[in-house]
Formats: C-alpha cells, structure tokens, sequence
C-alpha cells in the first residue's frame, strides 16, 4: 500500500539538509530556484546531483540549457532562499540586488556563497514528478567561510554545535614554559610575521594567536578577519579574548565563535571571557554550544570553580582535579 502523502511529507521534514540556488540560463536570460534535493554523487570523476520538478520552469530551462551552477547559501542568507523558492511575493526579479558572479560556463553564482560549483549536465534520469540531473562539475570555489544555511521540519536553521565532551582550562597567569609563542593581535595589521611563527613551530613551539576586543558588535567583520588570517599563517591555537570594557553579549559571542569555528580549522579554538561580566557564565555555555572546549581561567578570567560547576551540571567532563589544583595554588 502506497504511503500517505501527509505522512510522507512529514516524514521528508525530519531529513535536515542544506540550502542552495540552482542557476541557468535561458532564451529569456539568467533563471534560478531554490533547492533542497543537491547530493554530492561520485569524487572521481566529480559529480553532483540535483533534483527539480517536472512541472517547474527551472527544470525544462536546465534541461535544455545542459549546464547549471550552485551556490551554497550561508546561515545569513535565508531570504535568498526564500526568494527564490517564490516566496517572496514582492520580488519580481529573483537576480535583482544581489551581487553575482558568471562561472566559466556563464552560469551566475552569488558572489558571497558559502561555496559554488559550475557544472554540465552529464546526466537526466526520470524520477517519478521529478527529474534526477547529474552535473559533471567543471569548476569550484569557496569565496565566504561562513557557517551554511539548513533547511529542517520545512523552516531554516543553523548548525547547532552539540557541547563538547570535556572542557579544558588553562591559567593565563602560570608563568610561560618557553614551550609556547604567544601573541595578542588587534587586527591584520598587528600579526607577527610567517618567518617568525614557521621557525617557532620548526622548534616544536605551539604558537597560539588572540584577538583582543573580540566580541565588540563593532568589530564583527575585523575580528574574523583576524581569526582567518591566524588560521593561515599556521596557528596551533587561536583565542577570542573578552576586553575588559566592552561586555560579550551572549547573540555576539554566538555570532563570533559560530563563524570562527569553522574558520580556526585544524587550529585549537580558546576562549577567555571576563569573569567580571555578569553573563559570563552564559558566555561559558554559548561559547561551548559554538564548539569551544579550551577556557583560559585566572587573573580577570572566568573563575575556575566557575567553569567546573557549569560543566558538572552540563555533565561534561570537567578539567583534571590536579590542573584545578594548580591552578587553585
Ligand atoms: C528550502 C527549499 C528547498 C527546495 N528544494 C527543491 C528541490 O530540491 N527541487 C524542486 O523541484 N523544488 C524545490 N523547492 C521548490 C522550488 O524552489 C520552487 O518551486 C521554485 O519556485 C521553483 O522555481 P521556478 O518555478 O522558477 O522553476 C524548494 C523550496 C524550498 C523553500
């Protein structure tokens, strides 16, 4: 017996899945339409799948088109999604206002996606009231490290970090070993040079990089600059730190860390809220649901017993008794 469609639908909403806008061209100029059914199919040779509805124009233009491109949408860009699903009823023209960018194949792509890939329709299998197109992708890029946009139960979401398995501290007032490289950077501009971190890492130094004032709502774009340019030059660690005069709010120190984690990688990411903040122990857990497991405690730091109490009741493994009593010294 078939199963009903209420059913089936609802069933379908519980497979979250990310968000991005096919592209193509047409006699009439450039077409585009949101969708949810992008597969990645085979990594040699490249390729990719997508699936669109019979009765949709995208699906007759693509198909005689034989080429199309996607653009992955970030977490930020739910209203592209909409648009060009046909559910913003204002908007007339789904390419107007945007910033685009035409691939090789002279399909457009967005300018600031997540990540894009050209591609040649290798492909059109029947798929009941849809059809399967595999696309040969023939170019990719990654212009904006941003966290993606999901779709999920037929709403947009964000990737939610689930908490780390244990938490680790480190005091910022234990006298330096010699075994790591520290440096404070307000911005691009304040960075030690490559030459200076390859030889610190040639001598088995862990070098760990901060950004000072790193979750002022007016330095959003200036910080994660700096946190990717820490990631290229070749950081062990990198370390948000809270200033002591602008308080972290808890939506800026997700808006932070959610992109910085992504941006950290394989670096370690650090985290050193002020203990002075009265939110500093909901910074604590934003910064872990945003994938943090390194806290710096002491001095104007998150007090240690501080820390441990949230992570015993979040019933994450808290820091070693004999760290804590180091540091408790
Ligand atoms: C999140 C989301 C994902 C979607 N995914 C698909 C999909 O994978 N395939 C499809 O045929 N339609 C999908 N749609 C519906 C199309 O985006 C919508 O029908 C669009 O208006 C088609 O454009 P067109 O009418 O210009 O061809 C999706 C809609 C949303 C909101």
């Amino acid at each position: 017996m078939p199963v009903d469609s209420t059913t089936f639908r609802s069933v379908l909403g519980q497979w979250p899945s990310g968000v991005c806008v096919v592209t193509t061209t047409g006699p009439n100029g450039l077409h585009g339409m949101t969708a949810s059914s992008f597969s990645s199919v085979s990594l040699d040779p490249p390729l990719v799948s997508v699936c669109l509805g019979n009765h949709l124009p995208s699906r007759t233009l693509l198909g005689e088109a034989g080429k199309f491109a996607i653009s992955f949408l970030g977490k930020d860009q739910a209203h592209i999604g909409r648009r060009f699903a046909g559910q913003d009823r204002e908007i007339t023209d789904r390419f107007a206002g945007l910033d685009w960018t035409m691939t090789p194949n002279g399909c457009p792509v967005l300018s600031d996606a997540v990540a894009w890939l050209d591609c040649t329709v290798a492909h059109a299998y029947p798929g009941g009231d849809h059809t399967i197109f595999v696309g040969a992708v023939t170019e990719a890029a990654l212009p904006r490290v941003i966290s993606p946009l999901l779709f999920h139960s037929r709403n947009w979401g964000q990737v939610a970090q689930p908490l780390p398995a244990t938490v680790q501290v480190r005091d910022t007032a234990s006298p330096d070993d010699g075994l790591r490289f520290e440096f404070v950077a307000d911005g691009l501009d304040s960075l030690p040079s490559p030459e200076r971190v390859i030889s610190a890492k040639r001598s088995g130094t862990c070098v760990v990089g901060y950004v000072t004032d790193a979750f002022n709502p007016d330095r959003e774009d200036e910080v994660l600059a700096t946190i990717g340019a820490l990631g290229a030059l070749g950081c062990d660690e990198i370390g948000c730190i809270e200033s002591a005069t602008t308080p972290a709010s808890p939506l800026q120190v997700t808006r932070i860390l959610q992109d910085a984690s992504v941006r950290v990688r394989p670096a370690v990411l650090r985290v050193r809220l002020n203990g002075h903040n009265r939110l500093a122990l909901v910074n604590a857990l934003v910064a872990m649901k945003n994938g943090v497991a390194h806290f710096d405690v002491g001095n104007t730091g998150l007090p240690v017993d501080d820390l441990l109490h949230l992570s015993r009741q979040l019933e994450v493994n808290g820091p070693q008794e004999a760290d804590l009593a180091q540091i408790r010294e």
